[in-house]
Order: C-alpha cells, then structure tokens, then sequence
C-alpha cells in the first residue's frame, strides 16, 4: 500500500513497531491500555526519527481522545481499525481533532471516527438462557406487582446497537402481559393493551448510524437465519416488506416490527460513560456485549449508573461474562447466568 507522508497510518505502524518490539506482544490483544502501556523501552533497539516520534505522540493523543470520550479500551484491533478508518487523513487534521476535542469545541469529528469503531453485531432473541428467565419469572413477578400500583413496566436496552434488543423485550413483556390476562394479541391488528397499563421501551446506543437503523424498525429478512434462536411462530411479529421470488419460492426482503410492538418502543442516543442515566425507575435494564470494549476501571461507574436508573425489585441482565459490582445490586443465578435484582 502506498503510504502518505505524515498521514496517521504512518502513526499507527509506527506504533506497532514498538509494540512488536515490546517485552510481551503475545498478551497485546488482552492488554488495556495502549495510551499508558506502550511507551517504547529506552532500551529499544528500533530507530526513532523526529518526525515519527511526533507521529507516536499525536496517536496516542488521538487513542486517549476516544478513551475519554467512550472509555473504550485500546487494543491492536482497535488500532487496526483506526488505521483503516484514518488511511487518508493528514497529520494536521489528526491535530486539529484532538485539539477540539480537547478544548471541549469539537466532538463532532471524533464522533464521526467512533461510529467506525464499534461492533454492532445484535439479533432478535439473542441469548434465550438469559431471556427465559425473564419470561419464566422476572416479568411475571414484576407485572404482579406493578398490578397493585402503577400498572406500567420501564424497560431499559442500553448499548442496543441496531435495536433487536429492544424490540425482543417489547415482545418478552408484551408476551407476558398476555399470559397475565392484562393484554391480548390479534391476528388482524397485533397486541392490544389492556386500559390502564403502560410500557414504555427504551433503547440507546453511542452510534448515531445505529440508532437511525433501530428507530425504522425494519430488517433484512436474511438476518433472521435459521440458525437464529428465534421462537415459533416469530413471524407473528413482523409484516413481511417488498416480497418476491426467492430461492425457495415467494419471500419477503424485508420484516418490519409491527406498529403495535414499535409504538411502545423509543430509541436515543447515549453514551454510557455519561454520569446520569438516560431513564429511571426501570424494572428491567439489559446491558449485554458491550463493556468488553470499555475500559475495565469504568465499569463500576457504568454499573452505579445503571443501578440509578433501576426501581426496587427491578432487574439487571448483563453480558455473561460482566462482573457487577454496584451497591444494592445482588445476584441471582438462574441457567448459570447472573441477574442482578436492586434491593
Ligand atoms: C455488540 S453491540 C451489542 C448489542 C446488544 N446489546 C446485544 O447484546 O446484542 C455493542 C454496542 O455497544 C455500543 N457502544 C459501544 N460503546 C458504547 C458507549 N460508550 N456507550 C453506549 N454504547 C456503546 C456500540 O455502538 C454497539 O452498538
């Protein structure tokens, strides 16, 4: 590839060459932070030349901008990204973004860079051993007790990507006020809730492309694979869009929430590193495949967050793998998965 003079691809293979040249590459891809790990050796034996020494500063001032503003952690896959994402750009720019984002003037630029960063992998249903102890016992005992009072179930998908998340939960409590006797679904026109109650669906995500994608509502019907978890007769919940040929006869390109599970459902921008939530009294908040890219010191602060946004007796489903540790938030292990219940 040819390489641009001072461009910041430049930057980052420079980078890298400290990197390889480093005590421990082989631990590079789990490592956190680049931005204070990687300062080379004084030992190195790699020549530095003046320009590429202003190179390397100017990369890991870019790296810490993200850092600051999403708590994503540096890894070699994020560099590589980075470096695609920035083939073309000059030195100069890269200056003049992190100079704005510095002085707080300017966050559009590095927005636009972040959007490139994240993974947006997301389905309908994903994981059912978590979802179906919402289904089995989480819903039905907090519709028990919203009976008594408010009648009206918060939900909260933060990190929702493009929006599967939260329409799988709509359809989780809408299923289970059914099973409840407080709604009822009809072929003709979908779930119908009963007078009185209310749920309200809330999903967030940093991407402003994703949330976009999330509020029309609209998939690929390829994404709905047969190797998907989806349940019988999933197609209930969705109008099939622009059908036609296909391989195995008529199909449909596209499947569309239907407007009785999409009203309840809203979708906004937020970053969760930000220090108040977006929502509060929610009884259900799913929080799932996303800290993996943040910073670990910050998940503390993003699970304090989270509890904020939670009522009594509400409930968290993180990814499989978080460890939560947040006041009033306990354990529960169900399927081997952790549910953390505020208390
Ligand atoms: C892999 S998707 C997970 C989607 C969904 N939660 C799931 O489990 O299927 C991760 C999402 O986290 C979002 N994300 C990453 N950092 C974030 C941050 N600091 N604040 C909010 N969203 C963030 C990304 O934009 C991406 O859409």
């Amino acid at each position: 590839m040819e390489r641009k003079e001072g461009s910041l691809d430049d930057m980052l293979s420079v980078l890298r060459k400290f990197t390889r040249a480093g005590d421990a590459p082989a631990k590079a891809e789990a490592s956190t932070n680049i931005v204070a790990e990687r300062t080379p050796p004084a030992s190195t034996s790699v020549p530095v030349s003046k320009a590429d020494a202003g190179n390397i500063d100017l990369a890991r001032q870019l790296l810490q901008a993200i850092n600051t503003y999403t708590g994503f952690r540096s890894t070699p896959s994020l560099e590589r990204k980075l470096a695609l994402v920035l083939r073309n750009v000059s030195a100069s720019d890269v200056a003049n973004l992190i100079k704005g984002a510095k002085d707080g003037r300017n966050y559009q630029d590095l927005t636009a860079i972040v959007e490139d960063l994240t993974n947006h992998e997301t389905f309908f249903f994903r994981d059912t051993m978590q979802l179906d102890p919402l289904t089995d016992e989480f819903f039905p005992k907090l519709i028990r007790q919203r009976a008594k009072d408010d009648k009206r179930l918060r939900i909260w998908s933060a990190a929702c990507a493009t929006g599967e998340e939260a329409y799988t939960l709509t359809i989780l409590a809408l299923n289970a006020l059914c099973a409840a006797g407080y709604a009822s679904f009809h072929q003709s026109d979908g779930f119908r809730l009963q007078d009185g109650w209310k749920l309200e669906v809330l999903g967030t995500d940093i991407s402003r492309q994703a949330i976009r994608v999330a509020r029309a509502g609209c998939y690929q019907a390829s994404s709905f694979g047969a190797f998907r978890q989806m349940p019988g007769g999933w197609q209930r919940y969705f109008v099939a869009m622009d059908s036609g040929p296909g391989r195995y006869g008529n199909e449909a390109k596209y499947m569309s929430v239907l407007p009785s599970i999409s009203q309840h459902v809203r979708f906004d921008t937020f970053n969760l590193i930000s220090s108040n939530p977006p929502l509060t009294e929610c009884d259900v908040v799913l929080c799932r495949n996303v800290l993996i890219y943040i910073d670990h010191d910050r998940h503390k602060t993003i699970h304090e967050m989270i509890s904020r946004s939670m009522r009594t007796g509400g409930v968290l489903v993180p990814s499989l793998v978080d460890q939560v540790d947040a006041p009033r938030l306990t354990p529960r292990w169900i399927n081997r998965c952790a549910f953390y219940e505020k208390k």
